[in-house]
């Protein structure tokens, strides 16, 4: 069970605002900013290369930390600024035959389905879309009539932007697995919220973010790179830190995932990243995933008897992404009076998971996302609030 008390005394923002934006950017743990601080104070001391010699050590670890986080191994994870360039490293890197296509699901994010369009109209993929079963989440029987040799990748969104639908990335893993076919998982809604496997979910590539369920600090995000893709798999830019020019006519790809990385980097927000891996870890991510799906439960139960709000959320089973549509010309000017009542939420609009807006005919959502450190009281406080509002 977690020590709600005490995570909010190691929680800063509790003492502000009701903060119900896990989805967007949470709540960093006093530790995490310590951590960006403190490197931050010793760059300023000492100079930058000097502070990153210095914590070579523990600056290290943070790749330990992440991999251990999602079953890897640290040669299989890249330090990245966030999740949507670590999705890019993997999908623009892997060589796909024109006329190959590219599988994806109704939830996609659209900084993925943009990438999707570019490269078919660039490379000749292409995309097609599995439509959802009667829940909402991705038809894996639709996934299964749909493998053939001429699939080159399958790239899907685990848990997307707009709600609580959890798809069934495991399931789609080992339809990718039996076909032989790469598999791209953005996990970027996942990541710190759920229990997170590479082996299980049988996925070549994930890509996550650190300042959502996380709680790192904004700008961090990490790809992981499955250890059979480390033998030949060539980043579509490199530099000299992930390909070293090693003769005057040759460079010579590292042998892990860092060959996507850059020579310079933000080492005060690894040290952050590290910091709210490691503080996710002493937590239990077991009994995170309990906490955030049972006061998501709460916010919907209580949505749904309350006039005006209507919970939008698919699939068999949901997270801790409460979508809802409102009874209101303009949704996001109530996200505008919640805050300057105390309480943030979010909206999501249309535009960034057009393909499911458009089949639902979805208006702006509102996100309400509350972590593991709100209290049931802060959650119903706010959708009654919401109410009021509508
Ligand atoms: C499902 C999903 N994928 C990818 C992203 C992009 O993450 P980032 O902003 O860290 O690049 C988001 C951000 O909201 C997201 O919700």
């Amino acid at each position: 069970m977690i020590d709600v008390e005490q995570v909010r005394r190691d929680t800063p923002g509790c003492e502000g605002p009701v903060h119900l934006l896990a989805c967007g950017s949470s709540l960093m743990p006093r530790c995490v900013v310590d951590a960006v601080v403190d490197h931050t104070r010793l760059e300023a001391r000492i100079g930058g290369y000097e502070a990153e010699a210095r914590q070579a050590a523990p600056l290290e670890g943070v790749y330990a930390s992440v991999a251990r986080h999602i079953g890897a191994r640290p040669r299989e994870i890249a330090l990245m600024e966030n999740a949507t360039v670590a999705w890019r490293h993997a999908f623009y890197a892997l060589p796909l035959r024109r006329g190959a296509r590219v599988l994806t699901c109704e939830a996609e994010y659209a900084a993925n389905y943009v990438a999707f369009l570019q490269r078919a109209k660039r490379d000749g993929l292409v995309v097609e879309v599995i439509p959802s079963d009667a829940a909402g989440a991705l038809d894996l029987g639709e996934l299964e009539r749909r493998m053939g040799a001429d699939v080159g990748l399958i790239a899907i969104t685990w848990i997307p932007t707009n709600g609580g639908l959890v798809n069934p990335a495991a399931e789609v893993g080992r339809i990718a697995r039996a076909h032989g076919t790469p598999y791209l998982l953005d996990a970027c809604q996942a990541v710190g919220q759920m229990r997170i496997d590479v082996a299980e979910l049988g996925c070549d590539f994930l890509s996550a973010t650190g300042r959502k369920y996380l709680r790192g600090p904004r700008g961090t995000g990490f790809l992981y790179v499955a250890e059979r893709w480390l033998e030949d798999l060539e980043p579509a830019m490199i530099d000299h830190f992930g390909a070293p020019w090693v003769a005057r006519d040759r460079y010579a790809l590292r042998d892990d995932a860092r060959r996507f990385e850059t020579w310079e980097n933000s080492y005060a927000l690894r040290a952050g990243l590290g910091a709210a891996v490691d503080y996710a870890e002493r937590i239990g991510i077991d009994a995170i995933a309990e906490r955030v799906r049972r006061l998501a439960g709460l916010a919907r139960a209580q949505v749904a008897e309350t006039r005006g709000i209507e919970v939008r959320d698919l699939g068999h089973e949901r997270c801790g992404i409460v979508g809802v549509s409102v009874d209101h010309p303009d949704p996001r000017a109530l996200v505008a009076r919640m805050a300057e009542a105390g309480f943030v939420i979010g909206a999501s609009s249309p535009s960034s998971t057009r393909l499911d807006a458009e089949r639902r005919d979805l208006p702006v959502l509102l996100r309400i996302a509350p972590h593991y450190f709100n209290t049931e009281e802060e959650v119903e406080r706010a959708v009654a609030h919401l109410g009021a509002l509508v």
